[in-house]
């Protein structure tokens, strides 16, 4: 049996709205921590690649119509079908996780559709105890400039007034998470060049893996 590592790895969740960078800056990040000799994983939401992956990827291209909640619950059991792999590869394999949108897309997202947005609790209840992310970094950018970066594609969001409104549902949740005070967010300016950018998420990163492996505090439950 493999050697228990010294300390469990990081959890960074990268969030923001349609046409933020995360994507991009996800990689740049990956490349960063493992040129320092750190173990970095990618991960990202929603994960397509399974049969609930292969449903949502449906629904966001518009070829099959669902429920709110019903495609609000797949979204969430996406993230439920990888909690163990995601477990095992920061605590078994000591390596650390850099996500591409987690829970706080799932809610933000989908109680910004008319039939959800007085549901805020109902969207967050069913993300309750999935592995808690060690550190929130939000991409922020504001509309016009979104929007300017080539226009956004042709998925089910990706429409002016929807982005307007998960943008401000993504501050609400950014409250109630630092009243809570267990998940802190980092908001970056994501309207930067690509190196700003990245020399701000690193900086954030490497403190947090420090935190993470200097308070061996194990990993959190989300909102519970
Ligand atoms: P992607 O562009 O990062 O692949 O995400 C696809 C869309 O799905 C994006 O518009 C955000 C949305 N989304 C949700 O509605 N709920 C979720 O739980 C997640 C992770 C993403």
């Amino acid at each position: 049996t493999a050697a228990k590592p010294a300390s469990r790895g990081a959890f960074i969740v990268l969030e923001g709205v349609d046409r933020c960078g995360k994507t991009t800056q996800a990689s740049l990040l990956i490349k960063h921590l493992v040129g320092l000799g750190l173990a970095a994983v990618a991960m990202r939401f929603p994960d397509r690649t399974t049969m609930v992956g292969d449903l949502i990827n449906q629904y966001l291209q518009s070829k099959s119509e669902l429920d709110d909640r019903a495609v609000h619950l797949l979204f969430s059991a996406n993230r439920w079908e990888a909690a163990p792999a995601l477990r095992k590869t920061l605590i078994d394999d000591g390596a650390n996780i850099i996500c591409d949108r987690y829970a706080h897309s799932g809610v933000a997202f989908s109680s910004s559709k008319p039939s959800l947005e007085d549901n805020l609790d109902w969207c967050r209840a069913c993300d309750v105890g999935l592995p808690a992310p060690d550190a929130i970094i939000f991409l922020d950018i504001a509309q016009e400039e979104a929007e300017q970066r080539g226009g956004y594609g042709g998925e089910r969001y990706e429409k002016k007034e929807m982005q307007q409104r998960v943008r401000k549902r993504f501050s609400q949740l950014q409250e109630m998470d630092e009243k809570d005070g267990r998940i802190p967010w980092f908001i970056v300016n994501a309207a930067q060049t690509i190196e700003e950018v990245q020399i701000e998420i690193n900086e954030i990163v490497e403190k947090t893996v420090e935190k993470v492996q200097s308070e061996e505090q194990p990993v959190g439950l989300l909102w519970k």
